[in-house]
């Protein structure tokens, strides 16, 4: 048996005996399908200073540069779908042991894949939201021709996501970190741990004396003390292979 092997049959003995378990996902898991996390080889970060582009006084001053980065970002996302990695967290939770997913993604990839119990932690791109009157459009329907696209009010449209420099919406933040309290098992998989308050997730779930498992092909900041176990590969290689180690024993 590889290490590999044994990492993922205690990872699935665990999730058999668990009572709880909830995931805290990042841009890793999209990967996959085509969308490429924020700080690899090919993200956009690369392409786009984040101070520059990710933080709300940006945004405020300049929309329409900003705008230029989301409509790139909204095309590659309107156009993925979800890949092996979305599908076999939907299976856990159809078999009964996943009970919720925290993700910082914005792509809405889980729901598509299947997942009903997603919380977004930094929000959606599923919608933009009027900055003056508050109207909420599907981010499908909004013309991107001329940028920033405006609201039938005149009004600038933002993208219902979190910017640097802006909180958590309360719900998500309180409803993750009570889950993370409450489970008994966390997947971590495909963040690079490094903004928080997303990273604390998992250290919350460690101090109240959850297992963590992480799946990740390079190590993090997580890998060193707070996982349990760290699987060294992508999520849609690492999780049909839990699936199937979870079926077989
Ligand atoms: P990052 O881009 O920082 O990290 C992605 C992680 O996924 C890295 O650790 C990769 O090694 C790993 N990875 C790459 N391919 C993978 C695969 N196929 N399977 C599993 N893991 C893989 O993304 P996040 O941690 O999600 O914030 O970034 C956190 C936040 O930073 C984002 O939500 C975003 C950004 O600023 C906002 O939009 C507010």
């Amino acid at each position: 048996m590889t290490q590999m092997d044994k990492k993922i049959t205690d990872t699935a003995r665990i999730i058999k005996n668990s009572k709880k378990m909830c995931a805290l996902t990042g841009a890793g898991i999209s990967a996959e399908s085509g969308i490429d996390p924020f700080r690899g080889k090919n993200g956009i970060w690369n392409r786009y200073d984040p101070e520059e582009y990710a933080h709300i006084d940006s945004f405020m001053r300049n929309p329409g540069k900003v705008w230029v980065m989301l409509k790139e970002l909204l095309a590659v996302i309107n156009s993925a779908e979800p890949n092996l990695g979305h599908k076999s967290l939907a299976r856990l939770e159809e078999m009964g042991f996943l009970k919720s997913i925290i993700t910082q993604n914005v792509d809405g990839l889980h729901q598509a894949g299947g997942s009903k119990k997603v919380i977004e932690f930094h929000g959606s791109n599923a919608f933009v939201l009027c900055m003056e009157c508050g109207k909420k459009y599907n981010s499908k329907e909004i013309s991107c021709e001329t940028l920033p696209p405006k609201c039938a009010c005149g009004g600038i449209l933002r993208p219902d996501v979190v910017f640097f420099g802006e909180q958590i919406p309360p719900k998500a933040l309180s409803e993750s970190f009570s889950e993370a309290r409450s489970c008994d098992v966390m997947l971590v998989i495909g963040t690079s741990a490094l903004v928080t308050p997303a990273a604390d997730i998992p250290v919350a779930a460690k101090e109240n004396g959850a297992k963590i498992i992480e799946i990740n092909p390079e190590r993090t900041p997580l890998s060193i003390d707070i996982a349990d176990i760290t699987i060294e590969a992508s999520a849609g290689r690492a999780l049909p292979a839990i699936i199937e180690a979870i079926e077989r024993t």
